[in-house]
């Protein structure tokens, strides 16, 4: 935590006093000497910090010296904050200045009356004052705290990672439970005669968070009796961290002679091993691999290539990037937890071990609640069991029960060392990352792009090299997913991943780690008292508040928080909150109080000069937010989803220079001011309402219109656009420039207003990065825009509600599109082949080379369409015409077809036969239902696809229906028998 914290500081440090050369100005004087002195210290303390993290959690004092440090090394980042942030205004003074000196424009002052916040002179050379005197004061303590550090004898060098015990492991299989099947699929692996891709020896990763097992499954497979036979040699090697080729090499040879090698010279090694197995079929376990690095694995590799065709080698990981660098992603096993049932086997298998029957009912009831802290992983069954065994009385039991899992010592030895190996090969910015993960309850659903927002509002985000900040979360994000971390995704349509959940015993972990610094407060009831024992008060950084009552956040309840930089509400009812509880959280750099009742927010919010992430989302009541918020500059997200009664904006919004993410989603009332226009840098704006000619409000206050998304170049993600009203003048539509948008990913159009659709669906082109794209609401007759059969990136498109067009449009050529959705288009009789991209018959194409038409579609749906009566196929199409089907493909990668309240419908169309269908759900077609029988009409063109599913046959009245959830084609698709329900 430290290390992150302190190589922040020194950028910081860096940048601050470039930024004062910059601008020419000497905010703080005198004060140049004192930062040199300022990074020297820390420079000394960072070159031992990784030791002394590593040590603080055996050694008392170690963590003292530590903590002590954190604390100036915060009040630092305070100091220094408040610094730039007064750079900052200066220059946006600056600014406004000049341009006021060219015109006549109104000087921009921030003079909301607030004392605190004026730009005043005196008020400017008492913070500058403020700032040198805190940066001495600072750098006295740190000096002492740098000199103390030579009271710990702490190693500068390398880790001292030894000092954790690694567990060594060996072939030999204990007592387990369950793994039947993990067993069955590896062994089949392991026995299956072909070599991938021609190698001759095929690598088979398991992989899984520490404890979860992956050790024992392949102790299993390798005693298999099968298994046993089918090898002429079998050699299990524990390699663990760091990857030591030489030892690796000489367990290898002495497992396969039977005796020490003599040499340590690698390629010596390497030729011994290359002689032994040569023709032998053989079975390697590297157990424990960490190394990601293929230039070590590379020489072993090539070493064991000379075995007979059939060895294998298998690796267990904790790490992904082992299986790619191995490049034996396709054949990894992702070991998931073991069942609840299993876990209590295991537990009880060794709690209750040689004890009396008596003793053993006793204990049986209270033993399951104890199992349920397991969250079926092995490890923490048979820690928890190992501990249990001994405890003679019912009272142990409960004890054990009613503690963390994290304050029981056997756990912090057992089930944390490994843990702690998977943190320890963390980077420093990672692990802070990841600890702060801990501010969200278990069982959590992690949305990704929120969590990267609030790394970056706690400044746990730097640039690397010149990638952005953004990139910079997602491949921390992607890393610590890849280090089995984070579990049980959350996938888009598009198959990334938008969220994820972590596992409970990970979370204790952390908690373990972070013990002061966060901290969970239950305002309910007489939990209160938990917090007056509590004497770290100013150690915690961030606070979650559970259970806040209705009415006003009372500040006492608060007030020994101090340094707070985190402070969340969950579950609560908070009405209000003001200056006393502003007053004690003034370093607040993130503040969630979504889901409240708010009514209002209170001016003194303008004094959280570090605010970055403001969440008030869900605040039902909340009507605006007062204009002072447009001071607080560092403001980087404002979240305001579902506030449904909000609707005004502060009009200055276009001073939070920094704002970069906006949400505000489903909030109809909203008006944006004008001024939004002015954050040009504005990342997310996920949402805008159109009011046509409401541009200007009863305050005569300008209004957010289409054309102000001009300049906003820099948005990305998803935008969706509603259309309230008409547009006063449809020019507005292509003023938007939404095709200058390059990082826009999904589109979303959606209208409630009747004219001018053509025209501004046809000038809203976007850029062709888009990626998915929908359209609701569609009033026109024709819909025909251009840009759409161009957008060459567009993976995902649906096209709802259009009532009044009879054709869809040719879609057949949009060379990604992997699913598309029409659905309610109430007036389409027939779908002829112009929708595959091509007019007429096969003839009519004059080029020779094959045509592909929809060549990446997996996914097609029809939905809600009462008068369509034909789908046509391909004329002069027919089974004896071998060579049409030569030169033309259509849908060569469909697997899920979906037809939903199609009720005229009789036929699909024959081109279906030669698709690779894996799902066709037919519900609420009435006709097609019949003529899909076995033995009609339809069923020549269906026969081969193994899942059909015929739901509702009939409806009484069209529309109403409703989809099926078992429904869902990724289920369906697993299962390969050729049922027709
Ligand atoms: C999904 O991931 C791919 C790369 O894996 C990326 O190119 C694409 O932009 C991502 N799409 C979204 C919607 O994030
Ligand atoms: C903010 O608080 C709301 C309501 O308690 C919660 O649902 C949401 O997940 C929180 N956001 C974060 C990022 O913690």
């Amino acid at each position: 935590m430290a290390e992150a914290l302190i190589s922040v500081l020194l950028e910081q440090l860096a940048s601050i006093i470039q930024k004062q050369v910059e601008q020419e100005v000497t905010l703080v004087v005198g004060v140049k000497k004192e930062v040199a002195k300022l990074s020297h210290n820390f420079k000394a303390i960072q070159v031992v910090l990784e030791d002394a993290e590593e040590r603080q959690v055996k050694e008392l004092n170690v963590k003292y010296w530590l903590d002590s440090l954190k604390d100036v090394s915060y009040e630092m980042d305070d100091v220094l904050d408040e610094w730039s942030t007064e750079i900052l205004k200066q220059q946006i003074q600056k600014k406004a200045g000049n341009a006021g000196s060219t015109s006549t424009t109104k000087k921009v002052c921030f003079c909301i009356p607030a004392p605190w916040f004026c730009f005043g002179q005196v008020s400017q050379v008492i913070l500058r004052r403020d700032i040198a005197v805190k940066i001495k004061e600072l750098n006295e303590r740190l000096a002492l705290i740098a000199s103390e550090r030579q009271n710990y004898n702490f190693q500068s060098t390398k880790r001292g990672i030894e000092q954790i015990e690694r567990q060594k492991s060996s072939s030999f299989v204990d007592k387990t439970f369950g793994r039947v099947n993990e067993k069955e699929i590896l062994v089949k692996k392991l026995l299956s005669e072909s070599g991938q891709g021609g190698a001759t020896c095929l690598v088979i990763p398991i992989i899984g968070m520490g404890g979860i097992g992956k050790t024992t499954l392949a102790q299993l497979a390798y005693n298999d009796e099968q298994v046993q036979a089918h090898f002429n040699n079998r050699i299990w090697v524990c390699v663990s961290d760091p990857f030591d080729e030489i030892k690796i090499a000489k367990d290898i040879i002495e497992s396969l002679k039977r005796e020490t090698p003599t040499s340590n010279v690698l390629q010596t090694l390497l030729e011994v091993i290359h002689e032994s197995i040569e023709g032998k079929k053989f079975l390697l376990v590297l157990d424990d691999v960490w190394n990601e690095d293929y230039r070590k694995w590379e020489p072993l590799k090539l070493a064991l290539q000379n075995g007979a065709v059939g060895s294998r080698i298998l690796v267990t990981t904790r790490k992904e990037d082992v299986a790619m660098m191995m490049r034996a992603s396709a054949d990894t096993i992702n070991l998931k937890e073991l069942s609840d049932e299993n876990c209590r086997k295991l537990f009880y298998h060794i709690a209750l071990v040689d004890r009396e029957i008596s003793e053993y009912r006793t204990f049986e009831v209270i033993g399951q609640e104890i199992v349920k802290k397991c969250k079926g992983l092995p490890l923490v069954a048979k820690t928890l069991g190992g501990l249990m065994r001994y405890k003679k009385t019912m009272k142990e039991w409960e004890d054990v029960l009613n503690s963390k899992i994290w304050e029981l010592e056997v756990v912090e030895k057992q089930v944390f060392q490994p843990l702690l190996l998977s943190y320890y090969d963390l980077a420093p910015a990672i692990k802070r990352c990841l600890l702060y993960c801990v501010i969200f309850s278990k069982d959590y659903n992690i949305v990704k792009d929120e969590l990267i927002e609030l790394w970056m509002s706690q400044n746990y985000l730097n640039s690397v090299g010149n990638k952005e900040k953004e990139a910079v979360g997602e491949m921390y994000f992607d890393n610590l997913v890849m280090r089995s971390f984070f579990q049980e995704f959350e996938k888009d349509d598009l198959g990334n991943i938008t969220g994820c959940k972590m596992h409970d015993v990970v979370h204790d972990f952390l908690q373990f780690l972070t013990k002061n610094e966060c901290f969970v407060f239950e305002a309910e009831g007489g939990n209160n008292k938990r917090i007056m024992e509590f004497d770290g008060y100013n150690k915690v950084r961030h606070l979650t508040l559970m259970f806040a009552p209705e009415g006003p956040l009372i500040p006492s309840s608060l007030c020994n928080f101090k340094n707070l930089r985190t402070l969340a509400t969950f579950d609560s009812k908070i009405a209000s909150f003001g200056r006393e509880l502003i007053s004690q959280v003034k370093c607040l750099r993130t503040l969630n109080l979504s889901d409240n009742f708010l009514k209002e927010v209170p001016d003194e919010i303008g004094e959280l000069v570090h605010l970055r992430y403001l969440d008030l989302s869900d605040n039902d009541d909340l009507m605006k937010l007062p204009d002072i918020v447009c001071n607080l500059i560092n403001l980087q997200t404002l979240r305001l989803i579902w506030c449904t009664n909000l609707e005004r904006l502060p009009e200055g919004m276009g001073k939070l220079i920094n704002l970069q993410h906006l949400h505000v989603k489903y909030c109809r009332s909203l008006k944006l001011p004008k001024g939004i226009a002015r954050l040009t840098s504005l990342r997310t704006l996920d949402e805008v309402y159109i009011r046509g000619n409401d541009d200007v409000d009863n305050n005569k206050e300008a209004l957010f219109e289409l054309s102000d998304l001009r300049n906003m170049d820099q948005l990305r993600g998803s935008f969706r656009i509603e259309f309230l009203e008409d547009l006063k003048d449809a020019r507005q539509a292509e003023q938007a420039h939404l095709v200058n948008k390059n990082c826009l990913v999904s589109l979303q159009l959606s209208f409630s207003s009747a004219t001018f659709q053509e025209e501004i669906v046809n000038a809203l082109q976007p850029h062709p990065n888009l990626e998915s794209l929908s359209i609701g609401g569609y009033c026109g007759t024709t819909l025909r825009p251009h840009w759409m059969t161009s957008l060459n990136k567009l993976r995902s498109l649906t096209l709802g509600m259009f009532l009044f067009v009879e054709f869809v449009p040719p879609l057949g050529r949009l060379e990604s599109l992997e699913v598309l959705c029409i659905v309610s288009w109430s007036r389409v009789k027939k779908v002829g082949v112009e929708f595959l991209g091509i007019d007429g018959t096969i003839e009519t194409q004059t080029s020779s080379s094959p045509l592909i038409l929809f060549p990446s579609l997996k996914r097609l749906e029809f939905n809600d369409m009462p008068m369509w009566e034909e789908w046509e196929g391909m004329t002069g199409w027919s089974e004896e015409e071998e060579d049409s089907q030569k030169t033309i493909t259509i849908m060569p990668r469909l697997s899920s077809l979906r037809m939903i309240g199609c009720l005229s419908l009789k036929t699909l169309p024959n081109f279906l036969r030669n698709t690779p269908l894996k799902v066709l759900v037919i519900n609420a077609c009435p006709i097609l239902a019949q003529g899909c029988r076995k033995g009609r009409g339809e069923w020549p063109k269906i026969p081969h696809i193994p899942n059909i599913k015929v739901g509702k046959e009939f409806v009484q009245k069209y529309g109403v229906y409703q989809a099926d959830d078992d429904e869902t084609p990724s289920a369906a698709s697993t299962s390969s028998s050729g049922n027709v329900y």
